[in-house]
């Protein structure tokens, strides 16, 4: 991975390599930790991040569901995410806040270990390929199942939950294909292994519902909104592996991956293997509001307010 000079660690922001946590950290043990992925963009009104307050607050949120309180309001995570973003001179970058248990605490119960919080910004590409992007991706359904909300807590963006992601991506590597997609406890599809999914067919949108053990991604939110604005329907309902298989177009939306369109799912070409027309024309507008050249959504930008250092050579 690329990195930065700068990172910020519980209130202060540090040099890179600095950032440092003791081995007996409760989260390493754990999996006590929560996190997001963010992202900013070179737009004309400035860096910008992406509906950065609805990541912040899903962070609280996350935190809160596994009854860990952060010590850092939305407002001052924001403002220390500016100040690192303009530290570093980064005109764009992937964001990624952490808070997790620290140390002084072993043992299951980690309501007396320490929060400790820091957040990181670098430049981050295409998480699945620029050609991923424009000629779409080849995707297996995974063997592994998505936890089940009688498991975890799909709705929480975890640490330790992500286990159950990394074995279906590193599944889906090794059989040769760039991505995993992930049926819930009943054999509905539920999403990939980072990023929501959608299939069109018949001239619906459909995305799998709140109950199919999906997290509640701020893409696909996006993805609905700009969907509905150009007249198209969006519908929530249970998908059954099949219709992947038989749907004109599916895509795949992520704050890493941002919006990609899936061209095979094990083995089948999706709509003769070209990039659909409806994907094109989300993926579009997905990406203007993301470099905020759609003015109509240029709430969704937080703009970086710090005067950006001189970048980096
Ligand atoms: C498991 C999972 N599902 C979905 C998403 C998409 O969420 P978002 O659009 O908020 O990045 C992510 C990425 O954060 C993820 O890790």
């Amino acid at each position: 991975m690329e990195q930065a000079d700068l990172i910020w660690m519980n209130g202060e922001i540090l040099p890179w390599e600095d950032a440092k946590v003791h081995v007996l950290t409760h989260g390493l043990h754990y999996g006590t930790g929560v996190f997001e992925g963010i992202r900013a963009y070179e737009t004309e009104v400035g860096t910008a991040v992406f509906r950065h307050r609805e990541h912040l607050d899903r962070l609280h949120e996350s935190a809160g569901l596994y009854y860990m309180e952060i010590p850092y309001s939305v407002d001052e995570l924001r403002a220390a995410t500016h100040e690192l973003i303009a530290g570093n001179g980064l005109a764009s970058c992937y964001i990624r806040p952490i808070a997790f248990r620290g140390y002084g605490q072993m043992g299951l119960n980690p309501l007396e270990a320490p929060v400790d919080v820091a957040i990181a910004v670098w430049p981050w590409g295409a998480y699945l390929g620029e050609e991923g992007k424009t000629r779409g991706i080849r995707a297996k359904v995974s063997s592994w199942r998505r936890f089940s909300g009688e498991a975890l807590i799909p709705h929480a963006k975890a640490s330790g939950q992500y286990l159950n992601n990394v074995l279906a991506k590193v599944e889906s590597l090794k059989s040769g294909y760039d991505e995993a997609i992930m049926l819930d406890a009943h054999g509905f599809v539920s999403e990939g292994s980072g990023e929501n999914i959608y299939i069109v067919r018949d001239g619906s949108i459909i995305e799998p519902p709140q109950t199919a053990s999906v997290l509640d991604g701020i893409s696909r939110r996006t993805v609905n909104e700009l969907a509905r604005d150009l007249g198209h329907d969006v519908v929530a309902r249970d998908i059954a592996r099949a219709e992947l298989y038989l749907a004109d177009e599916v895509f795949m939306c992520g704050t890493a991956a941002e919006l990609v369109p899936v061209r095979e799912v094990d083995d089948h070409a999706i709509g003769g293997g070209e990039v659909g027309p409806v994907t094109r024309e989300i993926q579009q507008a997905f990406n203007d509001a993301l470099h905020g050249r759609d003015p109509r959504y240029r709430d969704w930008l937080d703009v970086v307010a710090v005067p950006a250092a001189e970048p980096r050579s």
